[in-house]
């Protein structure tokens, strides 16, 4: 009986081996290159889902909500603000956008701009992490001028009309 359940359990252990290795050995399809137009499509939506969470951080708080309820999407737009510029990594020539030349001309000055939104992040999470609202109301400004900051360098005026 013993020897049954041994090897009964042997069986199965070699069973569930050969299961991972041909999980592991079945190949596994490259996903295809990200063509430019949706390149700039996710840095488009990224920029409009930044907005709304940073809006929503600040509409919340001033509604009355725990500064702690908002750590989760405060350690999100923190996120993003240090990975801004892979978004924008390859020239997307050709594809309709308000990201002006330089920001590939000028890489170093745009890096520049997405590290202090990345400080001001970083001092929204850390401030509501602490519960502290006047390093949260500091936070929030220096978030909001951050944006505000490379949009004036580098993001072309919307279009008339639009
Ligand atoms: C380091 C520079 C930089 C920072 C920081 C930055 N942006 Fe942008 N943003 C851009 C550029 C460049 C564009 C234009 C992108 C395009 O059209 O391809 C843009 C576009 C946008 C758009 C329009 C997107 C669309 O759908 O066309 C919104 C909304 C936006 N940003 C909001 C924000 C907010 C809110 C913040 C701060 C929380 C922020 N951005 C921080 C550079 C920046």
């Amino acid at each position: 009986m013993k020897r049954i359940i041994l090897a009964a359990t042997a069986t199965a252990a070699l069973a569930a081996a050969i299961t991972a290795d041909a999980r592991t050995a079945r190949p596994v399809a490259a996903p295809p290159p990200a063509s430019a137009a949706q390149m700039v499509t996710l840095r488009q939506a990224a920029m409009d889902m930044s907005a709304a969470v940073a809006g929503g951080i600040k509409g919340a708080v001033e509604r009355g909500a725990p500064l702690k309820s908002q750590g989760f999407a405060a350690r999100g737009l923190a996120k993003w603000a240090g990975s801004l510029t892979a978004a924008f990594a390859a020239a997307t020539p050709g594809v309709p956008s308000r990201a002006k030349p330089e920001v590939w001309s000028d890489a170093a000055g745009f890096a520049a701009r997405a590290a202090t939104f990345k400080v001001a992040a970083d001092q929204l999470s850390a401030a509501i992490a602490a519960d502290d609202r006047p390093a949260f109301d500091s936070a929030t400004a220096a978030v909001s001028a951050s944006c505000k900051g490379c949009h004036d360098a580098y993001q072309l005026p919307a279009p008339a009309g639009g």
